[in-house]
């Protein structure tokens, strides 16, 4: 396995590749990145994860100087896996000069997450549309445990027209239940403890949903205690476009966002009634 830091080391090991995968991540990997590293596999000979804890799409006064960063583990981690190459782009790599130019994905950057943290997605589609021109891919995977991620990166890649098949992976849950994401290791033992219950309540409104009762209805059985939990959204929406649901909509996504202590979670749960 190929470990890269510049672009110019990056197009020559990758000019002899008849197809390559990509798996974009911010490191500190866990066994969902590990599981987006062998499921791409089968698409592309060539596997390249990208490694970056992109400042663009943290705001001010989030976490991005104490995001962990854990290139040998992640490095190990990938070898095993099977992928080819890691790129690894110091700062000055990615953005050698201030970033003016930047991508504005859809009207959904604004709700939700975006509504939480302005810019985010903004952040986010311009270093995968910058990925994806360093790397040139014809195919590139990401979770579904950021849905609504998953949902702008899906429409930049059709209104740019960009030649990439982009798939979208199955949350990858601990034996309770927790949606696995590098945030999980910020939590203390305590809270560990608790945070099944974000999934437990996505389950619930999802179980109403199925059995016939309203988004309104549903979300009620979907609480989260608020003596331990501040939470952000609880939300039935479209699974297809974010959009609010009509009676007639069948697929469905219950989304949810809620802080234990220092820590946010976000899952999510598709639903089809
Ligand atoms: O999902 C992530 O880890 C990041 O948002 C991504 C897609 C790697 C862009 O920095």
């Amino acid at each position: 396995m190929d470990i890269l830091h510049t672009l110019s080391a990056l197009r020559h090991r990758l000019a002899q590749e008849p197809a390559v995968a990509l798996v974009p991540t911010m490191g500190n990997l866990h066994d969902g990145h590990i599981d987006l590293v062998r499921r791409v596999q089968p698409h592309a000979p060539c596997v390249v994860t990208s490694i970056f804890v992109n400042r663009l799409q943290f705001g001010p006064q989030e976490d991005f100087s104490r995001y962990p960063r854990t290139l040998e583990e992640d490095c190990a981690r990938l070898k095993q896996a099977g992928c080819a190459v890691v790129f690894a782009p110091p700062e000055n790599e990615m953005y050698p000069e201030p970033q003016t130019v930047t991508v504005d994905p859809s009207p959904l950057q604004d709700e939700l997450e975006g509504a939480i943290r302005p810019g985010h997605f903004r952040g986010v589609a311009t270093v995968v549309l910058k990925l994806f021109h360093m790397v040139q891919p014809q195919v590139a995977i990401f979770g579904k445990k950021d849905y609504q991620q998953t949902l702008i990166l899906r429409t930049m890649v059709r209104q740019l027209a960009l030649p990439i098949t982009l798939l979208a992976a199955e949350t990858v849950r601990a034996p309770d239940g927790l949606a696995l994401s590098s945030r999980n290791r910020y939590l203390s033992p305590a809270e560990r403890q608790r945070a099944p219950e974000l999934h437990q309540a996505l389950k619930a409104v999802a179980e109403a949903l199925k059995q016939g009762k309203t988004p309104q209805e549903s979300l009620e059985r979907g609480q989260l205690d608020p003596t331990c939990w501040r939470t952000d959204y609880m939300v039935v929406r479209r699974a297809q476009d974010l959009g609010a649901p009509t009676p007639e909509d069948r697929s469905l996504v219950v989304l949810g966002a809620a802080r234990l202590g220092s820590t946010r979670l976000i899952d999510n749960l598709e639903v089809l009634r």
